[in-house]
């Protein structure tokens, strides 16, 4: 029997590979002149990470997570999230000794047991970006302007960056305290999943999609008024920077984050064309999780995007991807010293960096032209014996049909001077 990929996943085939190389290329030029390095953490880590990180009361690490005991004994977790990982490694090999600020990014698979939909899958794609070693707004204030160079450059039209203050440890939980006893009275209106945050995690109330829930939620209370001076005072200098700057965003006080470790500045980024699924990017302030992960009090911010749905957005957005790049030479051969001299060429041309094609089965001369129209070749290069004797090679300008004998001694150079 034949056997498939399992639910949930899928494979990145030939014919779209071409996407995810154009936004990878992209966002590695943009990312390392905005002087952040890439970091390759391993796809696996002890389970404990990300329960102490991702945090307890999350989905992440109460529903979702690959978790597996090892031949050891060990409890491992294929990474749901690239963040802890990488605040791990920073702990681990002592990066702080190194630079004051660190800036990395990275490219990851990431394992999530959710229920399999569009735009939703078991294993996706995030290009994360992490900043360690300070608190400074300035540093929430580049990775807005990152993410809309990102976005632009990549030729993304019709996104939105949703943010809001989540606030810090202190007046989160005075606000949590306000929330819980202006919905406890009608908790019974709410939906079952609320009902069920309202004990487990009472914030993720405020996330919920549900129109009911919503307009219940209408009236606040709203954390804006419960910032404590510090967070407020970091969250309006954000504001004004970014309406200094013109970085367009859209504040959100529904807005609080699947993760339990952020603080005050958090953010997604959406696109109209995703449907349910329409978070393509997020992340936040986090400057509490190197301490609680056994380092020093040092503050952090990042965010990832979502590869899969990145690319969707922009197929929707209509995004005009680059072009597979066209066959520059077609060498056609009869006979099998032809063969042997069209071998020598074809690699020849290959480390010249020129983008060359032959026949590798011994089919007719007529069919090796079909097959080099059908790849719609500019050039084709025609070699006999009789050519061979001679020294020459044949090319054929297959738009216009022309034809021209060239020297197999000028043949470098009267390629260049094609492909110039
Ligand atoms: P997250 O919001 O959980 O944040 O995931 C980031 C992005 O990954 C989402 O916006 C979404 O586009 C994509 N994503 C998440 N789950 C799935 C899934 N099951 N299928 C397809 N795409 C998915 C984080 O992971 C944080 N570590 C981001 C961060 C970095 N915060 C600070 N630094």
């Amino acid at each position: 029997m034949e056997i498939k990929t399992l639910r949930g996943i899928k494979d990145i085939l030939p014919v779209e590979i071409k996407k995810w190389q154009y936004v990878e290329l992209n966002c590695r030029k943009i990312l390392e002149n905005f002087n952040f390095s890439e970091i390759r953490t391993p796809i696996f880590e002890k389970t404990e990470l990300f329960i102490r990180s991702v945090g307890k009361s999350s989905d992440i690490v109460n529903k979702e997570m690959y978790t597996f005991i090892d031949k050891g004994g060990e409890s491992i977790t294929l990474k749901p999230e690239g963040t802890a990982s990488v605040i791990r490694a920073y702990l681990e090999h002592k990066m702080y000794a190194q630079e004051q600020i660190t800036k990395l990014y990275y490219f990851s698979p990431m394992f999530r047991y959710e229920r399999p939909q569009s735009g939703r899958y078991r294993q996706h794609y995030q290009l994360g970006v992490e900043v360690i070693g300070t608190k400074n707004f300035i540093i929430d204030l580049e990775i807005f302007i990152l993410i809309t160079t990102i976005l632009e450059t990549l030729g993304m039209k019709n996104f939105e960056i949703k943010i809001n203050s989540v606030g810090c440890n202190i007046c989160r939980n005075k606000y949590i305290e306000v929330l819980k006893e202006s919905i406890f009275s009608n908790i019974s209106s709410f939906c079952e999943d609320c009902q069920n945050r309202f004990k487990i995690n009472p914030l993720r109330i405020l996330d919920c999609k549900k129109d009911n829930c919503r307009a219940l939620l209408q009236k606040g209370p709203f954390i804006k008024d419960f910032l404590c001076s510090e967070c407020k005072d970091h969250h309006l200098k954000l504001i004004k920077y970014l309406d200094f700057f013109k970085v367009k965003y859209v504040l959100d006080s529904f807005l609080v984050r699947g993760l339990d470790y952020y603080t005050k500045t958090v953010f997604e980024i959406t696109s109209p064309f995703l449907g349910a699924q329409n978070s393509f990017g997020g992340g936040g302030r986090y400057d509490k999780l190197v301490q609680e992960l056994g380092g020093n009090d040092i503050s952090c911010i990042g965010f990832s995007f979502g590869l899969e749905r990145l690319i969707q957005a922009m197929e929707k957005s209509n995004v005009n991807f680059p072009e597979k790049k066209e066959i520059e030479f077609y060498f056609v051969y009869l006979g099998e010293k032809a063969l042997e001299k069209i071998i020598e060429l074809v690699f020849l041309f290959r480390t010249k960096n020129y983008y060359v094609h032959f026949s590798y089965e011994n089919v007719s001369f007529k069919n090796q032209l079909k097959q080099a129209n059908k790849l719609g070749v500019k050039y084709c290069l025609i070699l006999g014996e009789n050519e061979l004797q001679k020294e020459l090679i044949l090319l054929k300008d297959m738009e216009q049909g022309i034809q021209e004998e060239v020297s197999l001694q000028n043949l470098v150079k009267k390629l260049e001077e094609l492909v110039k």
